[in-house]
């Protein structure tokens, strides 16, 4: 089923619906963000054996510190928990640990295991794993418009130099493939401030589960769907087929 040749190479993944899994289970939200932190996990996996080049995972936004302090405490706790618990996973299958967003803004007990497992799987090759943590997508567009504007003040660069590429690599996505499926979860169609740069020409999939129940069988659904479109890229579509 999952022709390698028609796999993206980078998937993103929107992973709402926690707090409403656990609604309809009687249960309180933190116990959706539990059972969402198992899904991980399981798709984490999955996307290796699949042969995903890169998966970017929206895990907490910019806008997330507006959460309750208790609901965002459990938040981290459950990074942490995920960082601690994960390393072997993560060393044994040759997987990049990376992360984007204002990640200085996390707590020390979050931060500290995270920036360990990232400077030792930093030489994995195998797959990249990119989360998305105190991220949003404006933020880091003006990031690095910043950064881009203070090299231009040194005169390092020449403000005729700042083209799409340049501008694409100076995000803090820039060493990833280009994003070529992004998915959300929970029936919510919005981008939530999610890759905004980087979403130009990715192809969007959309599914009612909640994010805890997004299994295996859910990622080969995605993964299936993007199988069959056809990217145009402005093209028309006897330009794309001649093309082969
Ligand atoms: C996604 O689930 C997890 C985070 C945003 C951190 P939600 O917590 O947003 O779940 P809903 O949207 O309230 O159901
Ligand atoms: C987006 O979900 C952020 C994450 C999944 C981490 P939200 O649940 O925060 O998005 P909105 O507020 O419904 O747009
Ligand atoms: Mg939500």
């Amino acid at each position: 089923m999952l022709d390698p040749s028609k796999l993206p190479r980078h998937l993103a993944i929107i992973m709402d619906g926690n707090g409403r899994w656990a609604q309809e289970h009687g249960l309180p939200r933190v116990e959706g963000h539990r059972e969402g932190a198992k899904a991980v996990r399981e798709i984490v996996r999955a996307a290796r054996e699949t042969g995903l080049r890169a998966l970017t995972l929206y895990a907490f936004s910019a806008q997330n510190w507006q959460r309750p302090p208790e609901e965002v405490a459990t938040l981290m706790q459950l990074l942490r928990d995920y960082v601690v618990e994960e390393r072997s996973e993560i060393m044994d299958n040759d997987i990049r640990l990376i992360a984007i967003g204002e990640v200085e803004r996390l707590p020390p007990y979050a931060k500290d295991p995270l920036d360990a497992l990232m400077a030792d799987s930093a030489g994995n090759g195998g797959m990249t794993l990119c989360l998305a943590l105190s991220y949003g997508g404006r933020e880091s567009i003006v990031a690095a418009a910043r950064a881009l504007a203070e090299a231009t003040a040194r005169g390092e660069i020449n403000p005729a130099q700042i083209d799409e590429e340049k501008f694409g690599a100076s995000l803090q996505t820039g060493g990833l493939p280009q994003l070529d499926l992004l998915v959300r979860t929970s029936g919510e169609e919005r981008l939530s401030n999610f890759l905004l740069w980087e979403a130009a020409y990715a192809e969007l999939y959309f599914t009612e589960t909640y994010w805890p129940a997004f299994g295996k069988a859910e990622l080969y659904a995605a993964l299936e769907s993007f199988r069959g479109r056809e990217r145009r890229f402005g093209r028309t579509r006897e330009q794309i087929r001649s093309a082969g």
